[in-house]
C-alpha cells in the first residue's frame, strides 16, 4: 500500500514538472556562460556565437541528463568545477535551446 501511494506521488510530480531543471535559474546560467566564455570554442566549431552547437541536428545530447552529462565535460574545459546548483543553472540556460520538457 505504501509502495502504491509512493508510485501514485511518484507520477504525479513527473506530470507536474514539465521543467527538467526546476531548481535551476536560467539568468544566473547564462552569466555564468558569459563569465566562463563557453562558447569560445563552440563559435570557433560552429561559427556565430556558436550557440548553433546546441541545435545541430547531429547534436550529441538529447536528453536531460545527456545535457547535465556535457555540462560536467565541458566545465573541465574552463578549468571549473561548479556546484550542483551552477549545473542546473547552466542546464536551464540552455535549455532555452535544447527544450527539454
Ligand atoms: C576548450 C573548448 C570548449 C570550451 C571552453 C567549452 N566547450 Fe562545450 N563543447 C566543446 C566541444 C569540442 C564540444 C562538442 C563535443 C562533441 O561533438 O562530441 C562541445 C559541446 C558542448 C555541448 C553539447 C552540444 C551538443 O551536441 O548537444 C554543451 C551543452 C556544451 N559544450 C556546453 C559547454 C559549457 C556549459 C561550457 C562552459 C562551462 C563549454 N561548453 C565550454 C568544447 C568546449
Amino acid at each position: 500500500m505504501k509502495l502504491m501511494t509512493t508510485l501514485i506521488l511518484l507520477c504525479a510530480a513527473t506530470a507536474a514538472s514539465a521543467n527538467p531543471f526546476p531548481d535551476g535559474n536560467a539568468q544566473t546560467g547564462q552569466k555564468l556562460f558569459e563569465q566562463y566564455d563557453c562558447s569560445r570554442c563552440h563559435a570557433k566549431m560552429m561559427g556565430g556565437d556558436g550557440s548553433a552547437i546546441f541545435t545541430r541536428f547531429d547534436r550529441k545530447r538529447n536528453s536531460p541528463d545527456g545535457l547535465i552529462e556535457q555540462i560536467g565535460i565541458c566545465s573541465g574545459n574552463v578549468n571549473a568545477h561548479f556546484a550542483s546548483q551552477e549545473t542546473q543553472d547552466l542546464a536551464a540556460y540552455l535549455n532555452i535551446f535544447y527544450k527539454f520538457k
